[in-house]
């Protein structure tokens, strides 16, 4: 219930090429995530899951004030983090949980990229959307990017990654990658995505992206 998927070794040093080769248009979602946010009053932000910072160096170019705090528990991708965002003073980074944080601390908006499909939906999924709510202002934004869809559109949207995937890759490479998301990871489908989301106190999210198996998804904390 409680497992944390922890990204280390190699997993962390190799992330950012990683996602470069395996997610199609990463670079352009995580671009725009500052538009996605720019109406928000209170730029307070939650980067829950932080890695090694990707979407927190989307935000601290930008020219409003941002005040972001990143949570991650895997020390070598928060060390990362840490190293790659040690300029700016405007960002805190914490090597933990969500429950961690103080619920006295309210943010403005928060981000989930490509962290709820490692957990079970055994009640842990739940569990972090609701530890996350609690921390959000009334009406506050949540953006989520997530492996979504039912066992089929999993498996056809697997077959149009690999139409998407960059030709020098091993061909071993890519049956064990595309193997381990369809039986390994925990994808919802959409349905029970908004589900989660309605119960842990958002809203019914809007799908507003979406490349192969990864979609993205807004919502409001109710
Ligand atoms: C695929 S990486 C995503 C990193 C970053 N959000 C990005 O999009 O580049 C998943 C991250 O989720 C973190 N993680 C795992 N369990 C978590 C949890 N319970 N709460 C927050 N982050 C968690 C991992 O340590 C890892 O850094």
């Amino acid at each position: 219930m409680n497992k944390i998927e922890l990204f280390e070794n190699q997993r962390a040093s190799g992330y950012n090429q990683f996602v470069e080769t395996w997610i199609p248009n990463y670079h352009y979602f995580m671009n725009n995530l500052p538009n996605l946010l720019k109406q928000t009053e209170n730029k307070n932000l939650l980067v829950v899951g932080c890695g090694t910072g990707n979407e927190i160096e989307r935000f601290v170019h930008t020219t409003e004030q941002w005040k972001i705090t990143g949570i991650d528990p895997s020390p070598e991708m928060i060390s990362q983090a840490v190293q790659n965002l040690k300029d700016f003073k405007n960002v805190n980074l914490i090597e933990g949980i969500v429950n961690d944080l103080d619920r006295s601390d309210k943010f403005g908006a928060a981000t989930l990229l490509l962290v709820l499909h490692f957990m079970e939906d055994d009640g842990t999924k739940l569990n972090l959307l609701k530890n996350i709510a609690e921390r959000l202002e009334f009406g506050a934004p949540l953006i989520l990017l997530d492996i979504t869809g039912n066992k089929t559109q999993i498996k056809e949207n697997l077959e149009v990654l690999r139409l998407f995937l960059p030709k020098n890759l091993d061909k071993d490479d890519i049956n064990n990658r595309l193997h381990r998301i369809e039986n390994e990871l925990n994808a919802v489908s959409e349905e029970r995505l908004s589900q989660l989301l309605i119960e842990a106190g958002f809203e019914a999210p809007l799908r507003f992206f979406q490349t192969s198996i990864y979609m993205g998804w807004m919502t409001r904390k109710k």
